[in-house]
């Protein structure tokens, strides 16, 4: 097997130097500009641009989707086509196409979809997350995609913050270990395995660290305004494990840290990064995120990429990014060294993976259909959900449920939708509830542990339980994404303590199911239900939901955020104003 065979672990990338650099001496300026350069294919004039500018990438952001649809055909159509024409290029070098797997291949209807990592934390288990990692690339690579933007190794210090479902935990010790695991199962042993994907560790570096006020909607890309051995002790150790780990690509957040936004600074991206990290791979900006930067587009580029970012994810304005790019290397205000070495790590990555001139079809392997969103994998999807559940309380023994109970009634908005159990990330970029994608209700689920002989019904808002004793409340939070899920308050929604009041004034007993992206603010009914399950977003498997519930597993679910009290004043970890209901490692268990 040669080189390819190797591990992917640190300093396996420059390995490929001999043939990186012999396909770089060959390239035109031009040529490696076009390298350097990200579209959203919503930006594209035609897939020939892919030839006739020798792009390095293309991504699908958020809503990106194939024209005919988000079905699995329709997306390896997609792929092929933007990849049969890099294969037109000069040069014949291939793409890399990227998209945010960030919990599954979730962008495909039919897809297995994973918990989102605020569930994975829980699980404390990193061979899980590794085999979470394998099934999502082996997807992904079924439509042929080759890049996937995760994992996402961000320490939540705020969890007002709209993207906290995508951290692991507020415990640097939980996201080093799990985030490695993602980058070994994603990568496999090799980038050159034709089933992994290379993986993005993101967002570089204190994205979940940011000052509430110090952005627009709250914290999302806000000011993390931390001394530097604080962003060393909390936000740094994901990219230690993931860098040694041999990640290909790092993503630089849209954050700034002490007001220097991180896609321009140099002490991140180049000395810490790539000098004291070792990291042999390439930098990918954040979407549009360099424009976020001061000063004109011109001074932005020449910025980033004097800062260390090695391809820009442009995504819309590409071809003046690539003008001006090329302007600032004939002025020199961007050294052409630079420039050879940003192409340099792009080609270590596409040599590492097979992606060269000549070398094995980079088109889709539809042989993978098969197993796409199969039985198997959703079976280690459901073993995830189970895992991942953290029992908060569980009073009069009201849980695990009994098998053959008369009469169960569930309630609540999040019972029976595939969208809300999903949460952001899926389908769309904000995902949305209701019939989202495939797979199983947690409703379905209950019914069907239940057995037959259980009467089970079902009300939204709670009502038509009477005769049940027991009571299941689904309910929390909506789908959101990034900034639209920033909030000033966490409390339960006044509908949910609605539905709960009309089963308590049932007689009922009541187990609460919290469908959320981060711990809510539960004091007001915590003394009035008897038992209470942080579900967060299971994703497609809801079954896993009621396999807890009813004992066929047993809950071992440790929290990985601390849960706050309603007395909370302050949300950020270690402010006096934060006070503690439940710490981080808190889980019940039968
Ligand atoms: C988004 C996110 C990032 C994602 C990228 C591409 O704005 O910040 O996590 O990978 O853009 O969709």
């Amino acid at each position: 097997m040669g080189r390819a065979s190797q591990a992917a672990t640190k300093n396996t990338l420059s390995s490929f130097d001999p043939q990186a650099k012999a396909l770089l001496a060959q390239m035109t300026l031009d040529e490696k500009l076009g390298q350097m350069t990200q579209p959203d294919k919503l930006y594209l004039q035609s897939p020939d641009d892919v030839a006739n500018y020798s792009l390095g990438s293309v991504l699908s952001g958020g809503d990106s989707d194939p024209k005919t649809g988000n079905d699995l055909i329709s997306w390896t159509d997609m792929y092929d086509e933007y990849q049969s024409r890099a294969l037109r290029s000069r040069l014949h070098i291939p793409l890399l196409y990227g998209v945010d797997a960030v919990h599954g291949h979730n962008n495909v209807i039919g897809a297995t979809v994973f918990p989102h990592n605020v569930g994975l934390g829980c699980t404390r288990n990193a061979e899980l997350i590794q085999q979470v990692a394998r099934i999502t690339s082996e997807e992904v690579r079924a439509t042929g995609i080759n890049w996937a933007f995760s994992p996402c190794v961000t320490v939540p210090q705020d969890i007002r913050w709209g993207r906290t479902y995508e951290g692991y935990s507020q415990d640097p010790d939980i996201v080093k270990v799990l985030g490695e695991a993602m980058v070994k199962g994603l990568q496999r042993e090799s980038l050159a395995d034709p089933l992994a994907v290379a993986a993005c560790a993101k967002h570089y570096i204190g994205d979940g660290g940011t000052t509430y006020g110090s952005a627009k909607t709250g914290l999302d890309q806000g000011n993390t305004e931390v001394d530097e051995a604080t962003l060393r002790r909390i936000h740094l150790p994901g990219y230690i494990t993931t860098v040694n780990a041999g990640v290909a690509t790092v993503m630089p957040s849209y954050s700034s840290w002490n007001g220097v936004h991180c896609s321009g600074s140099k002490k991140l991206l180049t000395d810490l990064l790539k000098n004291e990290l070792g990291f042999e791979g390439f930098l990918i900006s954040d979407y549009a995120a360099i424009n976020e930067m001061p000063g004109t587009y011109k001074q932005q580029i020449e910025t980033s990429i004097n800062a260390g970012m090695d391809m820009v994810m442009v995504p819309d304005k590409w071809m003046e990014y690539i003008n001006l790019l090329r302007q600032l290397v004939q002025e020199n205000a961007v050294p052409m060294s630079r420039i050879d070495d940003a192409v340099l790590r792009i080609l270590r990555v596409k040599c590492a993976m097979g992606l060269t001139p000549g070398g094995p079809s980079p088109l889709a392997d539809r042989s993978l259909h098969r197993s796409f969103g199969s039985m198997e994998h959703r079976a280690v999807a459901r073993d995830c959900v189970r895992q991942s559940l953290v029992l908060l309380k569980n009073e009069n023994k009201v849980l695990p449920l009994l098998k053959g109970a008369a009469h169960i009634h569930v309630a609540g908005e999040a019972a029976d939708n595939i969208g809300n159990q999903c949460g952001g990330w899926t389908i769309t970029w904000q995902g949305r509830s209701g019939e989202d994608t495939l797979g199983t209700t947690i409703l379905t689920g209950i019914r069907a542990a239940a057995g037959p002989a259980t009467k089970v019904t079902y009300s939204e808002d709670g009502s038509g339980g009477k005769g049940a004793k027991i009571g299941i409340a689904v309910v929390g939070e909506t789908p959101y994404a990034e900034m639209f899920g920033d909030r000033s308050e966490l409390r339960l929604k006044s509908q949910a303590l609605g539905t709960i009041a009309r089963m308590k004034a049932d007689g009922m007993q009541v187990v609460l199911v919290l469908i959320s992206g981060r711990p809510l603010v539960i004091d007001d009914v915590l003394g009035y239900v008897d038992a209470v399950v942080a579900a967060w977003l299971p994703g497609s498997e809801g079954a896993g939901v009621a396999d807890v519930l009813f004992g066929a597993h047993k809950p071992g679910g440790k929290l990985g955020y601390s849960w706050p009290k309603e007395s909370t004043t302050d949300f950020r970890i270690g402010s006096p104003g934060y006070h503690t209901l439940f710490e981080v490692g808190y889980g019940l268990s039968y």
